[in-house]
């Protein structure tokens, strides 16, 4: 069998021989013996290492392991820094810089002699948006998380990411906490190394991540400060040379059976909303046929079993104690709901890998028939108001309210909603549907986590704790209610969202996925034909091209011209 050429082949072992001196003589200044440029496979560790993404700050010590395993196998590592998308502290919303990101990966693994790479993913975006790029090159590729936080623990509660917040800060609003309990809560909440401990998004990518075979078993909850999370590091760096020696690349992982069984597996984990917007986006990267319908057929009957913050009690480290995505892989795959033949980074099929897998407690790991929510899954809604869907997540919800008709309260922006809700004057009860537009890809920009807007204060003094919500913006994965979500098209863009006035009567349908505004199609005309389109926040620079080339949410918000993959051939020479 004739041995493939690598593509780094093409950077050190040029025939010509002028650039070939070129690209090695530079790369010895790092100390590299000749021995590393003998035609072995160049291992890109793609880090989004960064001290202002928090959940990643980690990641230096995960790359030493990284390249541990790349040496054991013979490969040759090289370490490369790239966007760090950080949730907690970029604005207005790191969401706006995820596709951004993309293309650094995207550009940095063609543009450089790697033969294959390591993803090193944790806080929310960063997992898509490497994943994104380097589904863009389709090279092997292993995606290894950072993992997640120890449990936080307050007044002898167990306290999630995210989660707590949104709880405390109501709890102040009300009056049940005092501002001194909350800022001590603070570091009760994030007192290790690793991304938010709730099932948020960052716990969700990282299940997903391991539910499409793209990470190692266990990817998703060993804790970022046990052993073995840098075990799993070590052995996804040596099993990297591998898939390049077999030429496995990033499309034989990521097909439209892998992503059946994220959907599955995210409706038996009580997963983030923000994954239907990711998973779509990274398989129209991959040009994988995949919609917002899959979701809801794939997911709608799959029971969420994993009793995790937000939806349940539990959070992550509870969940790898208890067997972590193996286990439930196993329970779903027991009742014929994984599609057990999907190929895994480790060689083996996803059924191989978790056959076997061992559940230790069954209150966080739940069987199947006595699940946390019998419907889990991202419910699809259509209707006059999102004829191009949105989305609720009924495991976050109150079933009392999945079925449900009330009185708008009109928010046209994220601020018109700040300044108004505490109002006392604000006419509204528990009965009506908070209603927030411009807040979509479009219109925030960047489509921000906002769509869980707080309740006001004379709903909450009645003990009242949630409430019908809907907007075009995104939800905190790690957040919670009866949440309608991603409404396309979206308000900024025309969407009929952006003809809801105060007063008018919304209905919500969940078990029949419907989301009527109920007035007339005569007067709809009429307040369309009145309708102007916001004037955008920047005219010019990245957020100019964001807002003229995102997609709505049901394709996955990501920039038209990026969709697809368009491979990795070695660019030319330019000395
Ligand atoms: Fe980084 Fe939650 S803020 S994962």
């Amino acid at each position: 069998m004739t041995k493939k050429k690598l593509r780094s082949q093409a950077w050190y072992n040029s025939e010509r021989i002028k650039d070939a001196f070129l690209h090695r003589s530079w790369m010895r200044n790092q100390g590299f013996p000749d021995h590393l440029f003998d035609g072995r496979p160049v291992i890109g560790i793609c880090n989004t290492w960064s001290e202002l993404t928090p959940c990643n700050h980690h990641f230096r010590k995960i790359a030493e392991h990284v390249k541990r395993g790349i040496y054991e196998a013979g490969g040759f590592p090289l370490e490369f820094p790239v966007f760090s998308c950080g949730e907690s502290n970029l604005r207005p919303t790191a969401m706006l810089f995820r596709n951004l990101a993309s293309m650094d990966v995207e550009e940095a693994i063609r543009g450089n002699p790697i033969d294959g790479v390591v993803l090193l993913v944790g806080c929310d975006k960063t997992t898509p948006s490497l994943v994104m790029g380097a589904a863009s090159c389709d090279i092997p590729t292993i995606a290894v998380s950072g993992g997640p936080m120890l449990n936080g623990h307050y007044k002898g509660e167990l306290i999630g990411s995210g989660t707590h917040v949104w709880k405390f800060s109501e709890m102040v609003r009300g009056g049940q906490m005092t501002a001194e309990e909350f800022y001590r809560a603070e570091s009760a909440m994030s007192r290790s190394a690793g991304h938010c401990m709730t099932m948020g998004t960052a716990s969700t990518m990282g299940s997903m991540v391991e539910a499409l075979g793209l990470g190692m078993p266990h990817n998703a909850a060993i804790p970022a400060v046990d052993a073995r999370r840098y075990v799993l590091a070590h052995m996804a760096g040596q099993r990297v040379v591998d898939l390049v020696h077999q030429d496995v690349r990033l499309s034989r992982i990521l097909t439209r059976d892998a992503f059946k069984n994220a959907i599955r597996v995210n409706g038996a984990i009580g997963g983030s909303t923000n994954a239907v917007i990711h998973l779509l986006a990274m398989a129209g990267r991959m040009g994988i046929d995949l919609s917002l319908d899959d979701w809801d057929e794939f997911g709608r009957d799959i029971p969420t079993i994993v009793d995790l913050q937000p939806s349940g009690r539990f959070l992550m480290e509870d969940f790898y104690y208890a067997g972590g995505v193996p286990a439930v892989i196993r329970r779903l795959g027991e009742a014929g709901l994984i599609e057990r033949d999907a190929l895994t980074v480790n060689g083996n099929t996803i059924w191989e890998n978790n056959a076997d897998a061992e559940c230790n407690n069954d209150e966080v790991i739940r069987p199947l028939d006595r699940p946390l929510t019998p419907q889990g899954g991202i419910a699809v809604l259509r209707g006059n108001l999102a004829p191009d869907g949105a989305i609720i997540k009924p495991s976050a919800a109150d079933p009392k309210l999945m079925t449900h008709r009330g009185r708008a309260i009109v928010f046209e922006s994220i601020e018109e909603l700040h300044e108004r809700i505490d109002d006392p004057n604000l006419d509204v009860d528990e009965t009506c549907v908070l209603v927030l537009k411009n807040c979509g890809p479009k219109g925030y920009p960047g489509m921000a986590e906002v769509g869980n807007m707080p309740l006001p204060p004379k709903v909450l003094e009645k003990g009242i704790t949630d409430m019908v919500r809907i907007s075009d913006a995104r939800m905190s994965g790690t957040a919670y209610g009866t949440v309608v979500l991603h409404v396309a098209p979206e308000a900024a863009a025309g969407g009929p969202l952006a003809l809801v006035q105060e007063g008018d009567m919304v209905e919500l349908d969940v078990p029949n996925r419907r989301l009527h505004l109920d007035v007339s199609e005569e007067e709809l005309a009429r307040r369309r034909a009145q309708w102007q389109a916001p004037a955008p926040a920047m005219s010019s620079g990245y957020q100019k091209l964001y807002v003229d080339h995102v997609m709505q949410a049901d394709k996955g918000a990501d920039f038209d011209f990026l969709v697809g993959c368009r491979g990795a051939e070695v660019p030319r020479e330019s000395h």
